[in-house]
Formats: structure tokens, C-alpha cells, sequence
């Protein structure tokens, strides 16, 4: 266990605050892989730094709010409208996002020139010193902090300039693209110079962890080591650390008697059909319109299979005011609405879509009756929601089909029906495959998947970053 405090610094808070009054907040449980996360990480003596997802431009109520969250252990970080439209629905969901998931640079934002490009980037410099300001406040010494994701890659060198014997690690929850893909970035070298001032870097994968080396190397010139990069004799340690889930509160979730109640409803909601499920934000990068081609392709070569089986997808609304995601969500509707009005029928539709987030025990539920799981990112820096429907299966033993674009492929690849998101024509017939898999081949793959699951927890990749991290920092101090 880890008895040194920890300050974890991210964007998004595990609580985001929704206002009743002047100075009455209520708090909910934030959606997304981030906080799923290192909310399953336990025997931490930890902090929060972050944002609470609103703007409150007044001081009772932000002094309200900072109360509130006190009692979660978060401290907020307050980034006013204009900033979070620049910071957060600009920079880092407009343009960080998509390029780190292969998704190319929005044109009107190609060149660096153009003047929105140059604002947002300042704004994401200018709330990357906001969060440092936070940290410094709270900082004392012989504190670890770790700071997090995308959001956050100036936030190492804020860190260091003003303090250089902290202790700070950084770790992206994204993939890290191909260096070719970085270099069109127009700020490429300035972010990775940034991230560069922490002491260690962590990716989820090794591959990840290879591009942000080799973008060194190329783009900044530097040197690459086994270890990390070197800079003038300077070392930043850069390694996986593949990410898991607490698959204990998952299992214990299922004995749970207003659980196995739910449990009971679905099967009688579905009987007679086979469950498959999807579980996503809203994401471009979930490959959810090529999740629903795919299943209708299905339907239309499989007549004997259409009244038997149905297709639930749990889509999270999420960056709502980013123009990319709106176009996505009604994108999504006209196609399930083809769909529904193809092959339903008076009695029954092939896909339940639904627009809004499930409570933590209604999603056990949904998991543990699913028959297949279709998880068909683009790209996915881990995709914790694999992991998750594996816990939840070891009654029911059904097959994950997932994308060979997510970080979890490398993890789960061996139990799971591995697809090409982009073929239709192949995630189809994974669909042919899952459906008629026999018990003793879904039992074996489903051994294989439930152990890993079991066996790589949040607890420890948590506990092995920050120790690596202390290690790292006494490396660096015997070196000089
Ligand atoms: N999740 C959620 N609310 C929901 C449905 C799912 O918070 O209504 C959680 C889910 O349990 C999982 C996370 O959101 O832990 C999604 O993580 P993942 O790594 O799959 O993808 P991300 O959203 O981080 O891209
Ligand atoms: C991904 C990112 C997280 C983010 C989450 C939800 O998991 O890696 O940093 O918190 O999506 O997105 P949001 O924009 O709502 O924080």
C-alpha cells in the first residue's frame, strides 16, 4: 500500500457538481474510463485536483462547491466559460482528441496560422498554469503528484519551474499515435518538451509508449534509451503500465440483492432473444455507426436470426458542445432509426438505444445477462468497458468481440473475437461466430479473459506507477 500522499491532478474530477441553489451543490459520479479507474484505486492516501464540470463565476458559490468536494477529498479548480470553450471544447477535444486517436487534425484548424488555432492553444497553456497554481497551493513536500491525460501535458513543466524537487509523474489515458501522425501537430514540440519535465511518463501500452520515444527522437532530436529519453544527460523514465479495473466490486456487485432483482427483470425483458450490448460516451472514436452497419449487415444475411436476437446500446452523451459529437449523435439516431424500421417488427425492434448514463448496479446487471459484448473502438486507449463486462460473466461465460484498435486487444486479444472495426463484412460475421460459439470454446475463452481481469487491478498499476516514480526520483538523485 502506498502511504505517501498523493496528489492526482486531472481534468475531470470523479465528481461533477450540479447546482440546486446559491450555495447548494449536489454531486455525481463522472462518466469515463479516468475515473472508473482511480476510483478503484483503494489504499491510496489521495487528493483530487481537478474541475467539477460547471462554471460558477461567483465566490459563494465557489467557496460553497470547495466545501462540498472537501468532503470527497477534491479540490476544485475553477476555469471560467470562455477558458473551457477554448481549453477544453477546443483544444483538447477538438484537436488533441481526435489526432491522438488517428482521426487527423479538423481542416479549418490545419494550419497554425489560423487564429483560432493559436487562441486555443493558449487558453490549454493558460488553464495547464491554472491547475499548477491549484497543486502549488496544496503541494507539500515529499507529496507524489500524478497528473493525468491529454488535458494536462503542460502541466509537468508548470510543475517543475516552480519547484524542480517535486516528484511528478505523468500518464496518458489515450493511445500516443505514430510520430507521423504527431509532427502534424503545429505545437509538437512544445507539448512534448512539456511532458518531458516529469520524471516518469506512463502509457497503457508498450506501443504507445515506443511513438512518444520515437516523437522524441525525431521531432525534438533528443536521444531514446531502453529507459526513456535523454536530454543533455536529463532522464525521463517512459514505460507501460497497462491499466485495470477493481474486478472485486464488480463480482460483489452481482450478489447484491436489488442486483440479482434487475438481473431476474432483464432475462424475462429478453427472453427468448440473445443480449448483445454495446457501452459507450457518445465518442467518435467508439465506432458506433460501424458497430450498427455491421450488426444490420448481420440481420440482412441471417433472416433466421432477426426476431432472436437484440442489440442494446448504452450511448453517454459527452463534450456535448462540441460541434464533432453533435453531428455523431444524430448521425447514430437516423441510422438506428433505418434500422428499427427495416427489421422490427409489431412486437419487437432489433436495437434498444439509449441516450443517457446507468447507474453502477443497473450496468452490472445489463453485463452480467449480455450474451456478446461488441466493442468496436477505431481506437482506444484501453477500453475499460471490456474489462468490466469480463468480470461481471463468469456465470453466464459470454464472448467479447473488440476491436483490434484498443489497448485491451493486447490484454484480452487471446479470449476474445479480435475484428477490424472497419470491415463490416468481418465484425458481421463475428457476430455469426459468437452466436453459434459452443459452451466448452466460450468457457475456455472466457477463462482466459476472467483471470487477466482478475489478476491486473486498478490497486496495483496504481501501486506500480507510483512507486516506479519513487524509484525513478532516487535514480536521479544518486546519478548526479
Ligand atoms: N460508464 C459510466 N456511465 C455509464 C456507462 C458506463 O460511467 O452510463 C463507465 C464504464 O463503466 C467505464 C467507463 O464509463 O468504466 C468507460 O471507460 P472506457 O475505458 O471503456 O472508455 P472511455 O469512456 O474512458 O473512453
Ligand atoms: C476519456 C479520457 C478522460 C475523460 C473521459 C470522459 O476516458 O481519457 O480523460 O475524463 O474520457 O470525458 P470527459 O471529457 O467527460 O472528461
Amino acid at each position: 500500500t502506498i502511504r505517501q500522499r498523493l496528489l492526482v491532478v486531472a481534468n475531470r474530477l470523479p465528481v461533477s457538481a450540479v447546482r440546486r441553489g446559491e450555495e447548494s451543490w449536489t454531486l455525481e459520479i463522472s462518466a469515463g474510463g479516468l475515473v472508473s479507474a482511480l476510483l478503484g484505486v483503494k489504499e491510496v492516501e489521495a487528493r483530487w485536483i481537478g474541475w467539477a464540470g460547471v462554471n460558477v463565476p461567483d465566490e459563494a458559490g465557489q467557496n460553497a462547491l470547495t466545501r462540498a468536494l472537501a468532503e470527497k477529498r477534491c479540490i476544485p479548480v475553477f476555469l471560467d466559460e470562455d477558458l473551457v470553450h477554448q481549453y477544453y471544447n477546443g483544444y483538447c477535444n477538438n484537436i488533441l482528441w481526435p489526432l491522438f486517436h488517428y482521426l487527423g487534425l479538423p481542416q479549418e484548424d490545419r494550419l497554425a496560422t489560423t487564429r483560432s488555432f493559436q487562441s486555443q492553444f493558449a487558453a490549454y497553456k493558460k488553464a495547464n498554469q491554472m491547475f499548477a497554481d491549484v497543486v502549488n497551493q496544496h503541494y507539500e513536500e515529499g507529496d507524489v503528484v500524478w497528473c493525468h491525460d491529454y488535458h494536462l501535458m503542460f502541466l509537468p513543466e508548470c510543475l517543475k519551474k516552480h519547484n524542480s524537487s517535486m516528484k511528478v509523474g505523468w500518464f496518458l489515458h489515450t493511445p500516443f499515435p505514430s510520430s507521423e501522425i504527431h509532427r502534424t501537430l503545429p505545437s509538437r514540440s512544445e507539448l512534448l518538451r512539456a511532458v518531458l519535465a516529469a520524471d516518469l511518463v506512463g502509457f497503457h501500452t508498450y506501443d504507445y509508449a515506443r511513438h512518444f520515444v520515437s516523437a522524441c527522437t525525431r521531432i525534438l532530436g533528443l536521444e531514446g534509451t531502453p529507459d526513456g529519453v535523454e536530454d543533455q544527460g536529463r532522464l525521463t523514465r517512459v514505460s507501460a503500465f497497462p491499466i485495470g479495473i477493481d474486478s472485486e466490486r464488480f463480482i460483489r456487485a452481482l450478489e447484491i440483492p436489488k442486483v440479482q432483482e434487475h438481473i431476474r427483470e432483464l432475462k424475462e425483458r429478453f427472453a427468448g432473444r440473445k443480449v448483445m450490448l454495446g457501452v459507450d460516451r457518445l465518442d467518435m472514436i467508439k465506432g458506433i455507426p460501424q458497430k450498427i452497419l455491421a450488426f444490420e449487415k448481420f440481420l440482412e444475411e441471417n433472416p433466421y436470426w432477426r426476431e432472436k436476437v437484440v442489440l442494446l446500446q448504452i450511448a453517454v452523451p459527452t463534450r456535448t458542445d462540441v460541434p464533432e459529437y453533435q453531428k455523431l449523435t444524430s448521425q447514430v439516431h437516423e441510422i438506428v432509426g433505418r434500422i428499427n424500421g427495416r427489421f422490427g417488427t409489431l412486437i419487437a425492434v432489433p436495437i434498444h438505444h439509449l441516450d443517457r448514463s446507468l447507474d453502477f448496479h443497473a450496468l452490472c446487471a445489463l453485463y452480467a445477462v449480455t450474451d456478446i459484448a461488441l466493442v468496436t473502438s477505431l481506437r482506444d486507449g484501453m477500453n475499460l468497458v471490456s474489462y468490466e463486462f469480463v468480470a461481471c460473466q463468469d456465470a453466464k461465460k459470454g464472448v467479447l468481440i473488440l476491436s483490434e484498435f484498443a489497448g485491451a486487444a493486447q490484454s484480452l486479444g487471446a479470449g476474445a473475437i479480435l475484428v477490424n472495426p472497419w470491415n463490416v463484412t468481418e465484425v458481421a460475421a463475428a457476430i455469426g461466430q459468437a452466436l453459434n460459439m459452443s459452451a466448452e470454446e466460450r468457457e475456455k475463452r472466457h477463462r482466459h479473459n476472467f483471470h487477466h481481469v482478475t489478476t491486473h487491478t486498478a490497486q496495483e498499476w496504481a501501486e506500480t506507477f507510483v512507486s516506479e516514480l519513487n524509484d525513478t526520483v532516487i535514480e536521479a538523485q544518486l546519478r548526479i
